[in-house]
């Protein structure tokens, strides 16, 4: 009904001189409006909870003064609404009677539009119609977007918000070009003069671990605390998967990295996910379904989560990409299940394990194939940001018989720090 409401775009909601408003009826659950030529009708509890009037709305914090519920408590229209044409923009005017208080509330025509399909929701939010699944072929023919100067990217606010565009649209990025650290090694008091400190703060704040602000990877580590720190293949998988709230992005800053072997592969999760949900749709459905435990038991540490392969994500409004939030995938870290596995407790569940298995192995098919990754040796001097949600990491075997040294410095940043920045550099620059 909304497709001409629904193809609005961006500039569209911000100037809205050309879109009429009028008002086609009211009564006491909902007010249907007339924006160019669609009718688009919203609950009442809607429009009052969003007011933004001054006894609504703290002007200094803009923080909300009444609780939906609040809001929704004998609410009534006391005199028939009226759409006000004389400003920037036309602006519905209601008087509400709620619950014995009178409210004078104004909604202007961008925000009506804004609010009026799940599409202008995310308008500004989230930024869908940029995002890309990728194979090798697809990430390789866009290697000069997703590589960016090292000071550049620190000191030049649109080099910046490319690289935010980027990770954004492929959950991978490269920052290349960066000085020899003077420094010899990384302790608590100088963590924050480290390069890969200094990226990590370009997005906020860095989320510290048990493992520390900054990590070193580096050959020779004895008696590792996880399996990273060894030469040995490390499969494709996420970090933290064990935390209530894993990181959202990982970045490794290649220091040294004249070793034999101990290349990077990355994959896209969210094309392996689609895959698995094209080729057999109930084995997908059970991925989202069945929660896959994830622990650190390890060096006086116990973490725990357990949480689906699969996140979806309904809201998406770009038809070629998933509708998914995350991926959660890392099996050196997996624990045993504890759904779907023993007959009695519950049959559904454990008839549904069979479909699980079924989906982990095309998902783990699709991300195995070459095809879809995409390998590289980190040059000395680059920093790999990627998104730990998405983007599957792996390492081949590396052997420093050659005399060489593999010396990675990593750190890991909050998704919300990202997708703030990335907002406020849509606002600026997209
Ligand atoms: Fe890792």
């Amino acid at each position: 009904m909304l497709t001409t409401i629904t193809r609005l775009r961006v500039n569209q909601i911000r100037h809205n001189s050309t879109v009429s408003l009028s008002i086609l009826n009211y009564n006491k659950n909902e007010i249907t409006l007339k924006i160019g030529e669609n009718p688009i009708t919203f609950k009442n509890v809607f429009l009052r909870d969003s007011c933004k009037s001054s006894d609504s709305i703290d002007e200094s914090t803009s923080q909300k003064l009444f609780t939906t519920a609040e809001g929704a408590t004998n609410l009534s229209i006391i005199e028939q609404p009226q759409i006000e044409d004389g400003g920037e923009e036309p602006t519905l005017k209601v008087q509400w009677d709620n619950d014995g208080k009178k409210v004078n509330s104004t909604y202007p025509l961008s925000f009506l539009l804004k609010h009026s399909t799940a599409k202008n929701n995310r308008v500004g939010k989230f930024f869908d119609n940029d995002r890309i699944i990728w194979d090798k072929h697809e990430l390789e023919s866009n290697l000069s977007s997703i590589n960016h100067n090292y000071k550049d990217f620190l000191n030049n606010e649109e080099t910046f918000f490319k690289a935010l565009h980027n990770l954004n649209r492929y959950g991978l990025c490269f920052i290349n070009n960066i000085p020899i650290p003077e420094l010899t090694e990384m302790n608590d008091s100088n963590t924050n003069q480290w390069p890969v400190a200094n990226i990590a703060r370009k997005f906020g704040y860095i989320k510290p671990t048990f493992y520390g602000s900054l990590f070193d990877v580096k050959n020779l580590k004895k008696q590792a605390k996880n399996i990273a720190y060894t030469n040995t293949f490390l499969p494709l998988h996420m970090d933290l998967l064990y935390y209530e709230s894993p990181p959202g992005l990982q970045m490794l800053h290649a220091i040294q990295n004249s070793t034999l072997g101990g290349e990077n592969i990355f994959c896209d999760s969210f094309l392996a996910a689609e895959y698995v949900r094209q080729k057999d749709p109930k084995a997908y459905e059970a991925l989202t379904k069945i929660p896959i435990t994830y622990h650190y038991d390890n060096n006086n540490e116990y973490y725990y989560y357990k949480r689906p392969l699969v996140i979806e994500d309904n809201s998406i409004t770009n038809d070629k990409f998933p509708k998914i939030h995350a991926i959660n995938y890392s099996p050196p870290f997996q624990g045993p299940f504890e759904i779907g596995t023993v007959k009695e407790t519950n049959t559904t569940e454990y008839e549904m394990f069979d479909d699980f298995i079924r989906g982990f192995k095309l998902f783990e098919s699709a991300i195995n194939d070459p095809q879809n990754q995409y390998e590289l040796k980190l040059p000395e001097g680059t920093c790999v940001i990627f998104e730990n949600r998405r983007t599957l990491h792996s390492r081949n075997e590396f052997n420093d018989s050659n005399g060489g040294d593999r010396w990675l410095m990593g750190t890991y940043v909050d998704g919300d720090s990202f997708r703030s920045k990335l907002r406020i550099g849509y606002r600026n620059f997209g």
